[in-house]
């Protein structure tokens, strides 16, 4: 089977590596020239990865759960999201206002034709409904949809007519907590059962963690959205303890065999430790201790987030997706290695210790995209692999039908 999808994907997937390399050298100094590329960095990651890969896989999950025939590749849908990726990377740089609108609207219409078209695969059964990820894949992309809106305006003033307070958080807020949080949920949901060879310690908790995911995120929105902390802090209880519910689940049945402790089934987990970090410092910035660095923080932490979470989260399940799309019936496995866990594990540390020994900060953070860096390594060439494999076998079928047909 062709996914056009996977192979857009792949391609960001290597940007990323040298939107990493790229960070190290200018650290360290050595490339003080390609400095520019700050938004494309996280958006190769948020964008081009893993929105590409949820676009690809959605549509066949969705349907393998509702029982509904296979969906065919919707071609408008792929070109108005990649249109309009392409769009935005021309035209954030130089930050021209046309261009950012229209990138921005178009991947606005392919998340909406792709709400829609997940909203129309009912499942058949109640029971297989409630323990699917498809209500956390809709509602993630809603809030992926309101992400883009206060994306786009975000140099255009839209905030001010939106009446905004802090836009900028209230953009990754949308995209963090909504759309990546419950789209990661709904892929364990629906993927744990394969790779981990058992169900979900509590699978009758999905709905509640669904309920508390998507209340907690909306108070995480609101919270910038009005700069006010009676949003915020239910928000964020509501999202971390159905966070942990859901991590909980996943590590129980584990508990005590060897599969717990695998690299890919750590990437997976240990991700997560990344969205823990800045809130646990949260409370600190909020009270404003003194001496405590909450503006290199606010310039940092999103990067180690994008790297730490959403990318490692990355590195276990786009290998085991790569294999399902490009090389059928193998069986489903995470991806990663010891290296890639250690050395992405580093790169995190080393970016919090230089937000915080702000004298060694260009080395510390030099350092850290580094290892982000060769930690990507294993993982593109894995991701590679595969695809070249699934190219072969798409080329060896087409020779075996020509054959047939002389
Ligand atoms: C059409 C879609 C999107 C548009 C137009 C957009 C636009 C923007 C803009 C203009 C910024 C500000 C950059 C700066 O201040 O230098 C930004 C930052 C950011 N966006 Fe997006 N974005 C989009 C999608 C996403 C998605 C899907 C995610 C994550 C899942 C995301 C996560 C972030 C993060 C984490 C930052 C902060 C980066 C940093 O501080 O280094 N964005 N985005």
């Amino acid at each position: 089977m062709f996914n056009p999808y996977f192979l857009v994907a792949f391609l960001y997937v290597a940007l990323a590596v040298l939107g990493a390399l790229d960070a190290s050298l200018v650290n360290f100094e050595v490339l003080p020239f390609f400095a520019g590329l700050r938004w494309m960095r996280v958006h190769f990651i948020t964008l081009g990865v893993l929105t590409e890969i949820a676009f690809g896989i959605l549509p066949l999950l969705a349907a393998v759960r509702s029982g509904s025939p296979r969906p065919k590749t919707r071609w408008d849908i792929w070109l108005l999201l990649n249109l309009g990726l392409l769009i935005l990377l021309i035209g954030i740089p130089p930050i021209n206002v046309v261009l950012i609108t229209t990138g921005g609207t178009l991947i606005f219409i392919a998340a909406t034709l792709l709400i829609l078209q997940l909203g129309a695969m009912r499942s058949e059964t109640a029971g297989a409904a409630s323990a699917s990820g498809r209500k956390f894949y809709i509602v993630g992309l809603a809030y992926l949809l309101l992400g883009i809106l206060v994306g786009t305006g975000l140099w255009q003033g839209w905030s001010t007519w939106l009446q905004i307070r802090v836009p900028l958080e209230v953009h990754i807020h949308a995209n963090n907590w909504g759309f990546m949080s419950l789209l990661f949920a709904g892929l364990l949901v629906d993927l744990y059962p394969h790779f981990a060879g058992r169900s979900l310690a509590w699978p009758r908790a999905v709905t509640p963690i669904f309920w508390m995911m998507t209340l907690g995120a909306l108070g995480l929105v609101l919270g910038p959205w009005f700069q006010s902390n009676l949003f915020s802090v239910p928000g964020l209880i509501l999202h971390l303890s159905a966070t942990i519910w859901l991590l909980a689940s996943v590590i129980k049945p584990l508990l005590g065999g060897s599969k717990l402790w695998t690299p890919g089934m750590l990437h997976l987990i240990t991700a997560y430790i990344w969205i823990l970090a800045p809130v646990i410092i949260a409370p600190l910035i909020i009270l404003e201790v003194p001496g405590f660095p909450g503006a290199g923080i606010e310039q940092n932490a999103p990067q180690a987030l994008i790297y730490g979470w959403v990318l490692q989260f990355g590195y276990a399940i786009l290998p085991l997706l790569f294999r399902r799309v490009f090389v059928a019936n193998t069986p489903d496995r995470l991806g990663g290695n010891w290296f890639s866990l250690i050395a992405v594990h580093l790169g995190g540390t080393l970016l919090w210790a230089g937000i915080f020994i702000a004298d060694s900060q260009p080395v510390l953070h030099g350092l850290a995209y580094g290892l982000w860096f060769v930690s990507l390594i294993p993982i593109v060439y894995e991701l590679w692999q595969i695809v070249r494999s699934g190219i072969h076998r798409a080329e060896d079928h087409l020779a075996t039908v020509a054959e047939a047909s002389d």
